[in-house]
Parts: structure tokens; C-alpha cells; sequence
């Protein structure tokens, strides 16, 4: 190979270099990249989706009155386990963690002997009723704020039912079920 033919390949070389080089510089002013504004991508927004079906079985829960008709009692019995670490449910019960249950529906809140309630349990008033029961075991803190009642709550409106009607059973005489 002599000089010649040296620079004649070098020269196709720096040609075709030259050409690349082009094309990368017009092709990129004609398909510009936009510059991300912002890092990352944005995820699937799913909280209205969310809040829709969390609030469907909510809207659909008929009132306690109606739920306690259709009651299982056997299986609220059962459902109540939840509760037995701190509550007993016998006559003439202990107080746990928390208070003996025996009798719970229409007794006042706040009133078994001997046990420390949080102070706004008894500052609620009234009794125990039906409809505070069932509000109360779907989220306890949610009815009193502070309570020492450290259970998440019974999220399922009929297994709410079935656990009242069994309280209700734990009675020398079964208050009178809602009209
Ligand atoms: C981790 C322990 C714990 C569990 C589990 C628990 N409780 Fe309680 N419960 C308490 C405590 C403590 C209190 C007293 C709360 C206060 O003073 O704020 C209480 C209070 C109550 C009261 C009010 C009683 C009164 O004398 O006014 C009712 C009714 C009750 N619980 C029902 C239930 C039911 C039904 C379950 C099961 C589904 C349950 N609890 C599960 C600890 C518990």
C-alpha cells in the first residue's frame, strides 16, 4: 500500500465518521427527546378506585336492627374468640384487660366494678345499646378516641351482628330484640 492509497482509506474512513456524525445531528434536531420534568413516572393513581369499593360495603350494611334478626348466634359465639384474650364472657366474669361482658347489651357503659376504663369511655354516657355496640366493635377508636381497647375492630357488618347477638345471649334475660 502506498502513502496514496493510505490517505484514499483514511479519508473513506473520516467520510463515513463525518456522515454519522451528520445524520446523528439532523436526525436528533428533527426527533428532539422533550426532557423529563419530572424523575421517575407516575404511578396508577388507584385511590378513587379504592375508596369506591371500601365504601360500597359500607353504604350496602343495613342497619343493626335488621342485621340482629338474621343473627347466628352459634357463629358469633365463635367470631368472639377475638375477644376472650381480654374479656370473659361468664357470669359473674373477671375483669382482664378488659371488662367482664356478662350482660353487656343496655348496661351502662363504663360500669364494671373494679375496672380502670379510659376516661373517655364513661364521659360517651348511655348505654350500651344495640347501635353502640355495633359501632363501637366495627372501630373502637374510632367511637371513643383513647380508648385502651387495643383491637382493630370487626370490619364485616354481619359477623358485627352475629357477635352482638351473641352478647346478647350472656344474659339472665336476653334484652328484647330492635322492633
Ligand atoms: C386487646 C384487648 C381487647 C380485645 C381483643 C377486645 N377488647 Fe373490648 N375492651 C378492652 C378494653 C381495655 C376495654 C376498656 C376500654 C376503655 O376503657 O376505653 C374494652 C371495652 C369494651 C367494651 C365496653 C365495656 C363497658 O363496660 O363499657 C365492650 C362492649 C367491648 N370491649 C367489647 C369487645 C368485643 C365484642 C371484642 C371482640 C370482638 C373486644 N371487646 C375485644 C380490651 C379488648
Amino acid at each position: 500500500m502506498d502513502a496514496n492509497e493510505v490517505n484514499k482509506v483514511a479519508g473513506a474512513i473520516l467520510g463515513m465518521l463525518t456522515l454519522a456524525m451528520g445524520i446523528g445531528f439532523f436526525s436528533g434536531a428533527l426527533v428532539s427527546p422533550k426532557p423529563l420534568v419530572k424523575a421517575g413516572y407516575e404511578l396508577p393513581d388507584n385511590t378513587g378506585a379504592a375508596t369506591a369499593t371500601a365504601a360500597a360495603p359500607a353504604a350496602a350494611a343495613e342497619p343493626i336492627a335488621k342485621r340482629l334478626a338474621s343473627a347466628d348466634v352459634a357463629k358469633g359465639e365463635v367470631a368472639a374468640k377475638k375477644c376472650v384474650s381480654c374479656h370473659q364472657f361468664v357470669k359473674d366474669g373477671k375483669n382482664g384487660t378488659g371488662p367482664a361482658l356478662y350482660g353487656i347489651v343496655n348496661r351502662a357503659k363504663g360500669a364494671a366494678a373494679g375496672f380502670k376504663y379510659s376516661a373517655g369511655l364513661p364521659a360517651k354516657g348511655g348505654n350500651w345499646d344495640y347501635a353502640a355496640l355495633d359501632e363501637f366493635i366495627a372501630n373502637p377508636k374510632a367511637y371513643i378516641a383513647g380508648t385502651t381497647m387495643g383491637f382493630a375492630g370487626v370490619a364485616r357488618p354481619d359477623e358485627r351482628a352475629n357477635i352482638i347477638g351473641y352478647l346478647r345471649s350472656l344474659a339472665d334475660t336476653p334484652a328484647p330484640l330492635p322492633q
